[in-house]
Protein backbone atom coordinates (compact mmCIF):
# COMPACT_ATOMS: atom_id res chain seq x y z
CA UNK A 1 0.00 0.00 0.00
CA UNK A 2 2.74 2.01 0.64
CA UNK A 3 4.33 2.18 -2.78
CA UNK A 4 1.10 2.78 -4.53
CA UNK A 5 0.47 6.00 -2.22
CA UNK A 6 3.95 6.99 -3.26
CA UNK A 7 3.45 6.34 -6.97
CA UNK A 8 0.69 8.78 -7.06
CA UNK A 9 3.11 11.61 -5.87
CA UNK A 10 6.33 10.97 -6.85
CA UNK A 11 5.47 10.99 -10.58
CA UNK A 12 5.61 15.26 -9.77
CA UNK A 13 9.14 15.51 -10.41
CA UNK A 14 10.02 19.30 -11.50
CA UNK A 15 10.11 18.28 -15.49
CA UNK A 16 6.95 16.87 -14.71
CA UNK A 17 5.64 20.25 -13.27
CA UNK A 18 6.89 22.10 -15.90
CA UNK A 19 5.01 20.65 -18.17
CA UNK A 20 1.94 20.12 -16.17
CA UNK A 21 0.19 23.53 -16.60
CA UNK A 22 0.11 22.45 -20.66
CA UNK A 23 -0.56 18.90 -20.81
CA UNK A 24 -2.71 18.07 -18.12
CA UNK A 25 -4.83 21.93 -17.23
CA UNK A 26 -4.86 22.82 -21.17
CA UNK A 27 -4.87 20.00 -23.26
CA UNK A 28 -6.19 16.83 -21.08
CA UNK A 29 -8.79 19.23 -19.39
CA UNK A 30 -10.40 20.17 -22.43
CA UNK A 31 -9.70 17.47 -24.82
CA UNK A 32 -9.46 14.00 -22.95
CA UNK A 33 -11.74 14.82 -19.46
CA UNK A 34 -13.80 17.15 -21.71
CA UNK A 35 -13.99 19.57 -18.41
CA UNK A 36 -11.68 22.32 -19.35
CA UNK A 37 -10.02 23.77 -16.79
CA UNK A 38 -12.03 27.44 -16.58
CA UNK A 39 -15.17 25.14 -14.94
CA UNK A 40 -12.47 24.41 -11.95
CA UNK A 41 -11.51 27.93 -11.74
CA UNK A 42 -15.19 28.50 -11.35
CA UNK A 43 -15.01 26.29 -8.34
CA UNK A 44 -12.41 28.23 -6.69
CA UNK A 45 -14.41 31.12 -7.23
CA UNK A 46 -17.33 29.85 -5.66
CA UNK A 47 -15.69 28.53 -2.39
CA UNK A 48 -12.47 30.19 -1.74
CA UNK A 49 -11.80 31.46 1.30
CA UNK A 50 -9.47 33.94 2.74
CA UNK A 51 -8.19 31.56 5.01
CA UNK A 52 -7.49 28.62 2.86
CA UNK A 53 -6.16 24.89 3.20
CA UNK A 54 -4.94 23.29 -0.22
CA UNK A 55 -4.08 19.47 -0.39
CA UNK A 56 -2.30 18.43 -3.05
CA UNK A 57 -0.87 20.98 -4.75
CA UNK A 58 0.48 20.33 -7.92
CA UNK A 59 2.04 23.41 -9.82
CA UNK A 60 -0.58 26.16 -7.72
CA UNK A 61 -2.04 27.01 -10.60
CA UNK A 62 -5.75 27.94 -9.65
CA UNK A 63 -4.09 29.28 -6.07
CA UNK A 64 -2.47 31.57 -8.28
CA UNK A 65 -5.47 32.05 -11.22
CA UNK A 66 -8.62 32.31 -8.66
CA UNK A 67 -10.15 35.36 -6.77
CA UNK A 68 -9.84 35.81 -2.55
CA UNK A 69 -12.53 37.43 -0.59
CA UNK A 70 -9.96 39.19 1.11
CA UNK A 71 -5.71 38.58 1.39
CA UNK A 72 -5.69 35.30 2.67
CA UNK A 73 -4.02 33.04 5.00
CA UNK A 74 -2.86 29.96 2.62
CA UNK A 75 -1.56 27.14 3.66
CA UNK A 76 -0.29 24.62 1.12
CA UNK A 77 -0.12 20.30 1.89
CA UNK A 78 1.66 18.07 -0.40
CA UNK A 79 3.36 14.30 0.21
CA UNK A 80 5.72 15.25 -2.57
CA UNK A 81 8.52 18.32 -2.09
CA UNK A 82 8.50 19.33 -5.69
CA UNK A 83 5.02 20.46 -5.80
CA UNK A 84 5.53 22.84 -2.27
CA UNK A 85 8.09 24.40 -3.29
CA UNK A 86 6.95 25.13 -7.09
CA UNK A 87 3.36 25.87 -5.75
CA UNK A 88 5.01 27.92 -2.73
CA UNK A 89 7.15 29.92 -5.28
CA UNK A 90 3.92 30.59 -7.79
CA UNK A 91 2.25 32.41 -4.72
CA UNK A 92 4.70 33.86 -2.88
CA UNK A 93 3.14 37.28 -2.80
CA UNK A 94 0.94 35.26 -0.50
CA UNK A 95 3.10 34.02 2.09
CA UNK A 96 2.21 30.44 1.99
CA UNK A 97 2.74 28.14 4.88
CA UNK A 98 3.88 24.47 4.16
CA UNK A 99 3.37 21.07 5.40
CA UNK A 100 4.54 17.96 3.81
CA UNK A 101 2.17 15.07 4.42
CA UNK A 102 0.34 12.32 3.35
CA UNK A 103 -3.04 12.84 3.70
CA UNK A 104 -4.13 9.44 4.18
CA UNK A 105 -2.64 9.49 7.34
CA UNK A 106 -3.94 11.87 10.40
CA UNK A 107 -3.08 15.61 9.95
CA UNK A 108 -1.34 17.90 12.56
CA UNK A 109 -1.07 22.04 10.83
CA UNK A 110 -1.03 24.86 13.38
CA UNK A 111 -3.08 27.06 14.37
CA UNK A 112 -5.80 24.18 12.42
CA UNK A 113 -8.56 25.63 11.30
CA UNK A 114 -9.92 26.62 7.46
CA UNK A 115 -12.88 28.23 6.30
CA UNK A 116 -12.09 26.15 2.83
CA UNK A 117 -9.91 23.09 2.14
CA UNK A 118 -9.15 22.50 -1.78
CA UNK A 119 -8.74 18.84 -2.73
CA UNK A 120 -8.50 19.28 -6.61
CA UNK A 121 -7.29 16.18 -8.85
CA UNK A 122 -6.01 14.29 -5.89
CA UNK A 123 -8.66 11.49 -5.49
CA UNK A 124 -7.73 9.83 -8.60
CA UNK A 125 -4.21 9.52 -7.39
CA UNK A 126 -4.94 7.99 -4.32
CA UNK A 127 -4.98 4.19 -4.58
CA UNK A 128 -7.99 2.01 -3.80
CA UNK A 129 -11.87 2.65 -4.42
CA UNK A 130 -13.78 5.55 -3.20
CA UNK A 131 -14.56 4.03 0.28
CA UNK A 132 -10.35 3.56 0.65
CA UNK A 133 -10.44 7.50 0.04
CA UNK A 134 -13.52 8.30 2.32
CA UNK A 135 -10.19 9.31 5.19
CA UNK A 136 -8.90 12.10 2.90
CA UNK A 137 -12.65 13.33 3.68
CA UNK A 138 -12.75 12.90 7.13
CA UNK A 139 -8.88 14.11 7.55
CA UNK A 140 -10.24 17.26 5.98
CA UNK A 141 -13.10 17.91 7.89
CA UNK A 142 -11.40 17.41 10.98
CA UNK A 143 -9.25 20.60 9.74
CA UNK A 144 -12.16 22.79 9.11
CA UNK A 145 -14.32 25.37 11.02
CA UNK A 146 -17.41 25.12 11.57
CA UNK A 147 -19.73 26.31 8.63
CA UNK A 148 -16.36 25.33 6.68
CA UNK A 149 -16.00 24.32 3.05
CA UNK A 150 -14.21 21.35 1.40
CA UNK A 151 -14.26 21.09 -2.38
CA UNK A 152 -12.46 20.00 -5.77
CA UNK A 153 -12.62 17.68 -8.43
CA UNK A 154 -11.77 14.47 -9.61
CA UNK A 155 -11.34 12.17 -12.60
CA UNK A 156 -14.03 8.82 -12.59
CA UNK A 157 -12.41 5.60 -13.68
CA UNK A 158 -15.96 4.71 -15.98
CA UNK A 159 -14.81 4.66 -19.15
CA UNK A 160 -18.01 3.79 -20.97
CA UNK A 161 -18.35 7.54 -22.55
CA UNK A 162 -15.14 8.29 -22.41
CA UNK A 163 -13.17 9.18 -25.77
CA UNK A 164 -10.57 6.81 -27.56
CA UNK A 165 -7.30 9.01 -25.79
CA UNK A 166 -9.32 9.21 -22.86
CA UNK A 167 -9.38 5.24 -22.09
CA UNK A 168 -5.69 5.33 -23.61
CA UNK A 169 -4.65 7.50 -20.72
CA UNK A 170 -6.20 5.75 -18.09
CA UNK A 171 -5.13 2.84 -18.37
CA UNK A 172 -1.75 3.98 -19.05
CA UNK A 173 -1.92 6.18 -16.19
CA UNK A 174 -3.40 3.25 -13.77
CA UNK A 175 -1.05 0.45 -14.94
CA UNK A 176 2.00 2.66 -13.85
CA UNK A 177 -0.46 4.35 -10.47
CA UNK A 178 -0.04 7.87 -11.44
CA UNK A 179 -3.59 7.71 -10.69
CA UNK A 180 -6.11 4.81 -9.50
CA UNK A 181 -9.43 5.85 -10.37
CA UNK A 182 -10.52 2.85 -12.39
CA UNK A 183 -13.39 2.29 -9.81
CA UNK A 184 -13.71 5.58 -8.56
CA UNK A 185 -17.68 5.79 -9.87
CA UNK A 186 -19.95 9.58 -9.03
CA UNK A 187 -22.11 7.40 -6.77
CA UNK A 188 -19.82 6.27 -4.41
CA UNK A 189 -18.72 9.64 -4.07
CA UNK A 190 -21.93 10.82 -3.64
CA UNK A 191 -22.60 8.35 -0.95
CA UNK A 192 -19.24 9.22 0.92
CA UNK A 193 -20.24 13.04 0.47
CA UNK A 194 -23.93 11.96 1.97
CA UNK A 195 -22.26 9.84 4.92
CA UNK A 196 -19.68 12.57 6.05
CA UNK A 197 -21.31 16.10 5.43
CA UNK A 198 -24.40 18.19 6.78
CA UNK A 199 -24.71 19.29 3.10
CA UNK A 200 -23.04 18.82 -0.53
CA UNK A 201 -23.25 19.12 -4.15
CA UNK A 202 -21.66 17.39 -6.60
CA UNK A 203 -21.81 17.06 -10.34
CA UNK A 204 -20.20 15.36 -13.44
CA UNK A 205 -18.57 17.58 -16.14
CA UNK A 206 -17.07 14.96 -18.61
CA UNK A 207 -15.20 12.29 -17.30
CA UNK A 208 -14.74 14.86 -14.00
CA UNK A 209 -16.80 14.71 -10.70
CA UNK A 210 -16.85 18.05 -9.22
CA UNK A 211 -18.14 18.45 -5.56
CA UNK A 212 -18.00 20.64 -2.48
CA UNK A 213 -19.52 19.76 0.59
CA UNK A 214 -20.45 21.65 4.14
CA UNK A 215 -19.58 20.56 7.94
C1 LIG B 1 -2.87 15.71 -10.14
S1 LIG B 1 -1.99 16.67 -8.95
C2 LIG B 1 -3.20 17.93 -8.62
C3 LIG B 1 -2.61 19.31 -8.58
C4 LIG B 1 -3.57 20.47 -8.38
N1 LIG B 1 -4.42 20.33 -7.22
C5 LIG B 1 -4.39 20.72 -9.62
O1 LIG B 1 -5.61 20.59 -9.56
O2 LIG B 1 -3.83 21.08 -10.65
C6 LIG B 1 -2.06 15.66 -7.48
C7 LIG B 1 -1.29 16.20 -6.32
O3 LIG B 1 -1.58 15.38 -5.17
C8 LIG B 1 -0.36 15.10 -4.50
N2 LIG B 1 -0.52 13.84 -3.75
C9 LIG B 1 -0.61 12.58 -4.24
N3 LIG B 1 -0.77 11.68 -3.24
C10 LIG B 1 -0.81 12.40 -2.08
C11 LIG B 1 -0.97 12.04 -0.69
N4 LIG B 1 -1.13 10.77 -0.32
N5 LIG B 1 -0.96 13.04 0.23
C12 LIG B 1 -0.80 14.34 -0.15
N6 LIG B 1 -0.64 14.73 -1.44
C13 LIG B 1 -0.64 13.79 -2.40
C14 LIG B 1 0.69 15.06 -5.61
O4 LIG B 1 2.01 15.22 -5.12
C15 LIG B 1 0.21 16.21 -6.50
O5 LIG B 1 0.72 17.45 -6.05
Amino acid sequence: MKEAIQSGARIYSKPVLFLYDFFVLQFSNSLVWKCPSKKLLDLYNQHISANHLDIGVGTGYFLDKCTYPSRPRIALLDLNPNTLEVSAKRICRYQPEKYQADILKPISVKPRFFDSIGINYLLHCLPGDISNKEIVFKNAKSLLNKNGVVFGSTILGDTSQANFLARKLLAIYNTKKIMSNSKDTLQDLEAVLAGNFRGYSVKQEGRVALFSARV
